[in-house]
């Protein structure tokens, strides 16, 4: 924690911003789940293993949910923010819900979800390089770790989005 708490002194405010606004990105996992579980073709009942989508899903989020997991804990013990206002924040997040325009429709959805999936990537991978230019070893490792996941997802989802559109239409 001392070691922590060392090296961050030297972070910046709009990277505090920055990482607040990955952590609260993440921490929303249960709305992201509850959306793509609604997803036409993706079905989480009867037996749990003939399902691949909600299976995909499934084990999705308990990945997604290691990066809130970790970067809340980063930020708590940094010492840098305010806990408190991160937790409401993410509280009103959660509470809100989202509408991404996407409807229930496969299509649109795993198409919106490979282009996120690598946005996260880009941002965690960027957060990642500015803490280990400030001197951040560990938070540079951790950040690096996560965008490795997300550019992962990013794949898969563009896998399975050239797979629904060549099994789906003519020609
Ligand atoms: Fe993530
Ligand atoms: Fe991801």
């Amino acid at each position: 924690m001392k070691e922590i708490r060392e090296e961050s002194k030297e972070l910046g405010y709009d990277f505090w911003v920055t990482m607040v606004a990955d952590t609260i990105t993440e921490e929303a996992l249960p709305t992201y789940e509850s959306w793509l579980m609604d997803v036409v073709g993706i079905d989480q009942h009867g037996d749990f293993k003939t399902n691949g989508w909600a299976k995909w899903v499934r084990a999705w989020t308990g990945e997604e949910n290691r990066h809130g997991d970790v970067l809340n804990k980063y930020l708590y013990l940094s010492g840098r923010v305010n806990m408190r206002e991160i937790e409401i924040t993410t509280q009103h997040l959660l509470t809100d819900g989202f509408d991404i325009g996407t409807d229930r429709d496969p299509y649109k959805n795993f198409v919106y979800t490979s282009f996120q999936e690598l946005a996260t990537n880009i941002s965690h991978k960027r957060v990642g390089q500015m803490a280990k230019k400030k001197g951040n070893a560990l938070l540079g490792k951790m950040c690096t770790i996560i965008a490795g996941d997300e550019m992962r997802h990013h794949l898969a989802y563009r896998e399975f989005v050239k797979n629904i559109f060549g099994e789906d239409l003519p020609g």
